[in-house]
């Protein structure tokens, strides 16, 4: 992970445990949710069609979409449930003294764009 870059994004206590908040890190939209002990960072855009997750429901690591109902896993991003059928992009996540940063996965694929 040497040539990540890091971003910072919130503090780990304005994420309770089972939530999820929206950030933006380099211009993308991402989903920051916490499960457990544990924090992933997704894209907040369905991959199905335009619909910010974070308007969906978190139910331990099954985030829903809103729009169509499609469930992702956000440890890895993978179709549980479609309509979608291409993962969700996952992003780099750690915590330093209780900010939350967040660096871009460099294979992820375009973000979506509205139009
Ligand atoms: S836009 Fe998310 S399932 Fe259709």
């Amino acid at each position: 992970m040497a040539d990540l870059r890091f971003v910072p994004t919130l503090s780990l206590s304005a994420l309770r445990p089972g939530g999820m908040r929206p950030c933006t890190v380099e211009g993308r939209e991402l989903l920051l949710c916490r499960v457990k002990d544990s924090l992933h960072a997704v894209d907040n855009i369905c991959t199905h069609a335009f619909a910010r997750l974070h308007e969906g429901r978190l139910r331990g690591t099954r985030l829903t979409c809103p729009l169509h109902g499609a469930v992702f896993d956000v440890r890895d991003g993978h179709v549980l449930k479609g309509p979608a059928t291409e993962p969700l992009p996952v992003h780099h996540v750690r915590v330093v003294a209780d900010q939350v940063e967040v660096a871009l996965e460099p294979s992820a694929p375009p973000a979506p764009s509205e139009f």
